[in-house]
C-alpha cells in the first residue's frame, strides 16, 4: 500500500467557480478516487488562497472585514465542490494559524541560511489609497499606440509590454489618483542559489512532463531572478517576523505562503484526526528523511508552473523540508473552440451549470479529454451532449436496463449459477489492468476508450443473443437467464471502472446490484446466485434546451455582475518570465459583485444617432454624434470602426451612458460610452434599441 498526499492548486477567495477550475478539481478527483479504488492509502488536501491586495480591497469595496469575506467564498467554494462530487479530505484556508506558523519556520530557515536578502525598490504608489500599486491596478495610455485605458503590463490593442512606469497619463484603477514612484525595501528569496538543484531536480524522477521541463528549461536559459516575496501595509496577509523594530511592517506576498497552504491544509487534516483509527503522520509526509516513504503530488494548471516547478521547491529544500515526487500540469479549458467568453455566454459558472445540469455529465466529458499532457481541453457543447448522451446512456446503462427486467420479472432478480461466457468476462477483467493503468498515468481519455470498447463487446453479445426474442419462444428459460447475468457481470464491472469519474451513478448502481464494494478487486469476484434490485433508471439522457438555458443564464449573469476588479495574482508568464515583481492577472476572468447602490450609479439613456463618422487617422474609432435628450448633442468615440461602416449606425437608437467622465482622446472629448456586446479582439455589436423607445429616456 502506498501513502500517497494529493493537492489541488488553492482557489483564490476573490472569486467564484467556475467549469475552467474544474477541470483540475475533477481530474484531481478522479485520480485520487482511482488510486483509492487500488486499495492506497491517498489523503487529498486543498484550501482557499486568502490574501492579497485583491481580496483586501474586495472587503473593502463590499464594506466587511477580510475575515468575512474569505469565510463567506469559502463556504461557496465548498458548496461548489461538493455539488461536483469533488471529495477532499480536507478544505482549509491559508489565512490560518498551521499556515502561518509554517510560513514563519521557512522563511526563518531560509533567513538563517542565508538566502533571503533586501533591495530597495521603485515602484508606483497610489497616494490617496496609500498603497503601492500592482501592475494591473494602473492604467493610462499606451506608450506605443495612444489606445487609452491600457493595464500597466501590456496593451491589449496592439499588445505591446511595458512596465506600468511607462505608461502615459497613468492613474490608479483604485481611486483615479495619478500615481507617484516611491521607493521601499523589499525581501527577496535567492532563488539563484538553487539554480543546480532546481535543473537536477526538474529533470530526475520523472517529477515533471517533458513539456514542462523544457519550459523551464528555456527560464534557466534566460537565468533566474531573486525573488521579491515583500509586501507593504496595507496588505492582506502574514506580517514577516523578524524585521527591525524601526522600520515599517512587511507582509508575505500572497505567493509565498499559497503553497505553504497544502501543508498547513493536511497539517489541519492531522490534528482532527489525531488519535483516530486514519490518523496520519504529518513528519512521515513532510521531513526530508522521510522522503521516499510517502509521496507528494500537486496538481495545477499551467499557468502556474513557475510557482510550483522552481519556487516551491527551491523554498522547501532551502527550508530542509521534502520536495514533491510529482507536479503535473494540466492546460486551459475552451468552450466551443474558443477562449470562455462572458458576451458568448461560455464562462459558466459551476453553480450556474448545476443549476441546469447533472455535475456527472461534466466529469465524464473532462475525463473522455483529459490527458497527460499540458494541452488545453475544448468543451464543445454539441460534442457534449452527443458524447455523453452516446457512452453514458446508450451504451453503458443500457446493458443493464435492457437485461435487468428479464432476470426481476421472470427469474426474481437472482442471477445464473454458472457464467456462460467466462471468455468475454476474463477478456474484460484483463482490459480492466490497462484502465488501472491508463488512470494512474492520468490518461484518462484512453481510460474511458477502453471502457466504452468493452461496453461495446456487451452490447454486440446482447444484440446477437437477442435475449427479447428467446424469451419468446418455449424452453430457452435458462439461456435467456444466462445472457442476462453475463450483461449484468460485465455491467458490474463496468461500474468499477466508472467508479471513479460517476461516483454518484455507481453508487446508485450498488445498490441496484446489491453489492457492497466497488474496489478495483472487487471486478474479479463474478455475480453468481446472486440478487439484484429492481432497476431504475440510472441517467437521463442530456436535453439540448438545458444547455441552451444554461447558456443564457451565463450571458444573463454577466449584465448584472460585470465590474472585473483584477487580482493581484502573480503569473511571470504575462509579461517576463524571470522578473520577479512582474504582477499580471489571473489568466481567467472574473467577476466581482457590486451592490445594487454601484450599479444604480450607472447612468444610461436611449440615445439617437444624429451621425456617425470615420475619425482621420484613427483605424479603431468612429465617432458618434448622439442626441440624449439633453440642450445639446454629445461627442463620442467608440472603438467598433472595424465591424461598422457609418452609415450602418446613423439614425439608430442606442445605449450610451452618460455619466461617464469626458475623457480626452487624441481626436477629441468622448462624452459618453455607446454600449456593445462581444469583445474587441472578435467581434463588437452595437446593442440598438426598438425605434419605441423615446431619446432621453433612462434604462435601469
Ligand atoms: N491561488 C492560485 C493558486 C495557488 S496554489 C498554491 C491560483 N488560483 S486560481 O483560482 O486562479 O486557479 C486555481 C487553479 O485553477 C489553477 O491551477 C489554475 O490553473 C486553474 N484554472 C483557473 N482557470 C482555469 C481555466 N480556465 N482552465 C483550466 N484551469 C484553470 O492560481
Ligand atoms: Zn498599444
Amino acid at each position: 500500500m502506498r501513502e500517497i498526499l494529493v493537492t489541488s492548486a488553492l482557489p483564490y477567495a476573490n472569486g467564484y467557480i467556475h467549469l475552467g477550475h474544474l477541470v483540475e478539481y475533477i481530474q484531481t478527483d478522479i485520480w485520487v478516487r482511482a488510486m483509492k479504488a487500488q486499495g492506497h492509502q491517498v489523503t487529498y488536501v486543498c484550501a482557499d488562497d486568502a490574501h492579497g491586495t485583491a481580496i483586501m480591497l474586495k472587503a473593502e469595496a463590499n464594506g466587511v472585514t477580510p475575515e468575512a469575506q474569505i469565510a463567506s467564498v469559502k463556504a461557496s467554494h465548498e458548496a461548489d465542490f461538493s455539488k461536483f462530487l469533488i471529495n477532499f479530505d480536507n478544505y482549509h484556508t491559508t489565512h490560518s494559524e498551521e499556515n502561518k506558523q509554517f510560513s514563519e519556520m521557512i522563511y526563518r530557515r531560509l533567513n538563517n541560511a542565508g538566502h533571503i536578502s533586501t533591495k530597495d525598490v521603485e515602484q508606483l504608489f497610489d497616494p490617496e489609497k496609500q498603497l503601492f500599486l500592482a501592475d494591473r491596478f494602473v492604467k493610462g495610455t499606451c506608450p506605443e499606440c495612444d489606445s487609452p485605458d491600457q493595464y500597466g503590463d501590456n496593451c491589449e490593442v496592439c499588445g505591446t509590454t511595458y512596465d506600468a512606469t511607462d505608461l502615459k497619463d497613468p492613474h490608479s484603477t483604485l481611486s483615479d489618483a495619478t500615481p507617484v514612484l516611491k521607493t521601499s525595501k523589499h525581501y527577496f528569496f535567492d532563488l539563484p542559489e538553487f539554480e543546480q538543484f532546481l535543473k537536477d531536480w526538474t529533470r530526475s524522477d520523472n517529477r515533471l512532463q517533458v513539456s514542462v521541463a523544457n519550459k523551464l528549461q528555456e527560464w534557466f536559459d534566460a537565468g533566474l531572478a531573486s525573488w521579491d516575496i515583500s509586501r507593504d501595509a496595507p496588505y492582506f496577509g502574514f506580517q514577516i517576523p523578524d524585521t527591525p523594530s524601526d522600520e515599517p511592517d512587511k507582509y508575505f506576498y500572497v505567493w509565498l505562503d499559497a503553497p505553504v497552504g497544502y501543508m498547513a491544509s493536511f497539517k489541519n487534516l492531522c490534528d482532527k484526526r489525531e488519535g483516530t483509527e486514519q490518523a496520519l503522520d504529518f513528519d512521515r509526509y513532510w521531513m526530508q528523511e522521510n522522503e521516499h516513504k510517502t509521496e507528494v503530488y500537486h496538481f495545477i494548471g499551467k499557468d502556474i508552473v513557475y510557482f510550483h516547478a522552481l519556487f516551491w521547491p527551491a523554498m522547501l529544500a532551502g527550508s530542509e523540508f521534502r520536495t514533491p515526487t510529482g507536479v503535473f500540469a494540466h492546460g486551459f479549458l475552451m468552450v466551443n473552440g474558443e477562449k470562455m467568453s462572458k458576451s458568448r455566454g461560455t464562462f459558466i459558472k459551476a453553480e450556474t451549470y448545476a443549476e441546469h445540469l447533472h455535475p456527472e455529465y461534466l466529469r465524464y466529458y473532462f475525463a473522455s479529454k483529459l490527458s497527460d499532457k499540458v494541452e488545453d481541453i475544448n468543451l464543445d457543447l454539441e460534442d457534449f451532449m452527443q458524447k455523453v448522451n452516446s457512452d453514458l446512456v446508450g451504451k453503458v446503462v443500457n446493458i443493464a436496463s435492457r437485461s435487468a427486467g428479464f432476470l426481476v420479472k421472470k427469474y426474481d432478480g437472482i442471477l445464473s449459477d454458472v457464467c456462460v461466457e467466462s471468455e468475454l468476462l476474463e477478456d474484460i477483467t484483463k482490459t480492466g489492468d490497462e484502465i488501472a493503468a491508463a488512470y494512474e498515468n492520468r490518461e484518462f481519455s484512453r481510460a474511458m476508450r477502453l471502457i466504452m470498447q468493452c461496453a461495446d463487446k456487451a452490447n454486440e453479445y446482447i444484440d446477437a443473443k437477442k435475449p427479447w426474442s428467446l424469451a419468446k419462444q418455449e424452453g430457452t428459460e435458462q439461456e435467456v437467464q444466462d445472457v442476462c447475468s453475463v450483461a449484468i457481470n460485465i455491467f458490474r464491472q463496468l461500474m468499477v471502472y466508472l467508479a471513479p469519474v460517476l461516483p454518484e451513478l455507481t453508487a446508485n448502481a450498488k445498490a441496484f446490484l446489491n453489492i457492497d464494494d466497488l474496489s478495483f478487486a472487487s471486478r474479479n469476484e463474478w455475480l453468481l446466485g446472486h440478487k439484484i434490485n429492481k432497476f431504475k433508471p440510472l441517467m437521463q439522457r442530456i436535453e439540448e434546451k438545458d444547455v441552451t438555458a444554461m447558456v443564457e443564464d451565463s450571458k444573463a449573469s454577466l449584465t448584472q455582475t460585470e465590474t472585473p476588479v483584477p487580482s493581484e495574482g502573480h503569473k511571470p508568464d504575462a509579461k517576463n518570465q524571470t522578473s520577479s515583481t512582474a504582477e499580471a492577472n489571473t489568466g481567467a476572468e472574473q467577476t466581482d459583485y457590486i451592490g445594487i447602490e454601484d450599479f444604480a450609479k450607472v447612468e444610461m439613456k436611449v440615445a439617437h444617432v444624429l451621425a456617425c463618422n470615420h475619425v482621420e487617422g484613427a483605424d479603431k474609432l468612429l465617432q458618434f454624434t448622439l442626441d440624449v435628450g439633453e440642450d445639446q448633442p454629445r461627442n463620442v468615440f467608440s472603438g467598433i470602426r472595424k465591424f461598422y461602416e457609418p452609415e450602418q449606425l446613423q439614425g439608430k437608437k442606442v445605449i450610451c451612458v452618460t455619466n461617464l467622465a469626458p475623457r480626452k482622446m487624441k481626436f477629441g472629448v468622448s462624452e459618453g460610452m455607446v454600449l456593445s456586446t462581444g469583445e474587441p479582439k472578435t467581434g463588437l455589436t452595437v446593442v440598438t434599441l426598438p425605434d419605441a423607445c423615446v431619446v432621453g429616456d433612462t434604462l435601469a
